[in-house]
């Protein structure tokens, strides 16, 4: 092996495109695998299957050098990587809270019989506490290549940054049980730790729960400026200037502490639900007790946010028109995972409206979903005829919107600002009823 290891990414979504991609971008050679062959044929003619800022121009750089590539073939995998970075979904099991474990076990048995001598297996995605120490005992058991070993090196990307992020993390955390295993991933991360990069070389156990911690605080925080937002709507304060006060004191910080329609997302909501699951197998339930209530405050604020529109209409949806601005989870991104904004674009129509919804990126993956609902190809055209308006995913367009765009073609200009990121004196004096989660 030369000074860099070869490198392959196993299962190339969100979190392993964008791996390859930058690893790629790094000076690695890099083999990315995946199961799905469409996406493997798209990855490997310079199409990324989803929207991340930068990636698709990345990508076909580094398609270009001849350092990048993608395969369905574990074999070739195994025969290619000095390193492997297992990178699958760990989606919500149906109907239960814990973590769907099949594409992680699947991954990791197709390729631990290709593994050359010396090879390093590392996990990356987001797994319950355990599973390492599960994987390592198996590669042990059934591996047939020499000196071959594991690692947990969690990932912390967001989407709508994800490039930046792995480029630049904010920090490395390396799961480790032997030196050559940690001298293997700095090898594989060189460039980043030369920025440098704060490093944490520590054990499975702490390695894996990094990662589900960061998830659950950050989630707390999000569901703690909404339940503010609860107390806000029954005492008449105003959740906005209440979290512009807080954020003030450094001890708390203004970031995660916007107060709106809360978290969804490939993440968050699935990382704490199965955070409770692992704590409750391992008999401490009740340290993460509060999770429950996290989850639930998040939940209300979809609630909240329908009966905000159904209020503004009168009491009832039937026959109204509802123009959605927004469906996926967050902006800069077209995942519509358990996104809020399509959440209650779904109950309100379910509820009797007949809702139009807009997206600037999400629009292929939301009809998909939810083929029930009604797309417009802009964000005047799903006002067209409205008798309510709900803003429900922040993207810069919706934000920077001019009231006078819409109010020609709005049957009734009310709108609900479901992320608390308009203007409501700018509205309010173009003549809008404005409402918002929180405030007045
Ligand atoms: N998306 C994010 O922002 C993010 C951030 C940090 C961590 N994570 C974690 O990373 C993991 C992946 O998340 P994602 O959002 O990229 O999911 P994703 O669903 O976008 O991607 C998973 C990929 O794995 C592939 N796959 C499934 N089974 C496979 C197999 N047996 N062999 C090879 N490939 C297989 C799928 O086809 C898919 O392309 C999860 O554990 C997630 O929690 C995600």
């Amino acid at each position: 092996m030369s000074d860099r290891p070869r490198l392959t990414v196993i299962g190339t979504g969100y979190l392993g495109a964008t791996h390859a991609v930058c690893m790629a971008e790094l000076g690695f050679d890099v083999l990315g695998v995946d199961v799905v062959e469409q996406k493997v044929a798209a990855l490997q003619s310079g199409q990324v299957p989803f929207f991340e800022p930068g990636l698709p121009e990345l990508l076909r750089k580094n398609l270009d050098t001849g350092r990048l590539s993608f395969t369905t073939s574990f074999e070739e995998a195994g025969a290619f990587g000095d390193v492997h970075f297992l990178c699958v979904g760990t989606p919500q099991k149906k109907g239960e809270m814990a973590a769907d474990m099949t594409y992680v076990d699947a991954a990791f048995r197709s390729l631990v019989p290709h593994l050359r001598d010396g090879a390093l297996v590392v996990g990356k995605s987001t797994v319950p506490a355990g599973t390492a120490e599960r994987l390592a005992a198996e590669l042990e058991r059934t591996a047939t290549a020499r000196d071959v070993e594991l690692a947990w090196n969690p990932e912390f990307l967001r989407e709508g940054f994800a490039v930046e992020d792995t480029l630049t993390p904010d920090r490395l955390v390396f799961g480790v049980r032997s030196e050559r295993a940690e001298a293997l991933l700095r090898a594989a991360f060189q460039p980043v730790l030369d920025l440098p990069t704060p490093v944490v070389v520590t054990d499975f156990a702490t390695a894996q729960l990094v990662k589900v911690a960061a998830n659950a605080f950050l989630a707390t925080k999000i569901s703690f400026i909404n339940a503010m937002a609860e107390v806000c709507e029954v005492t008449g304060g105003d959740v906005k200037k209440l979290s512009e006060a807080l954020s003030h004191d450094t001890r708390i910080g203004g970031r995660f502490l916007h107060a709106g329609l809360g978290f969804g997302g490939g993440c968050l909501p699935k990382d704490i639900r199965a955070f409770m699951a692992r704590a409750g197998e391992l008999g401490v339930d009740q340290a993460l007790s509060f999770l429950r209530e996290v989850d639930a405050i998040n939940l209300r604020r979809r609630a909240r946010m329908v009966d905000l529109a159904r209020e503004l209409i009168g009491g009832n949806f039937d026959g109204k028109r509802i123009g959605v601005l927004g469906a996926a989870f967050k902006p800069n991104s077209d995942d519509i995972r358990d996104s809020p904004a399509l959440d209650v674009a779904a109950t309100v129509q379910q509820q009797g409206g007949a809702v139009t919804v807009y997206d600037p990126q999400a629009m292929e993956n939301a009809r998909r979903v939810h083929p029930e609902l009604s797309y417009a190809d802009n964000a005047v055209e799903a006002a067209r005829g409205a008798d309510v308006v709900l803003h429900l995913t922040e993207w810069a367009e919706f934000r920077q919107m001019d009231p006078a765009h819409l109010e020609s073609v709005v049957a009734v200009k009310n709108i609900v600002d479901g992320r608390n990121a308009l203007d409501p004196q700018l509205w309010r004096d173009h003549g809008w009823t404005y409402r918002a989660l929180g405030r007045p």
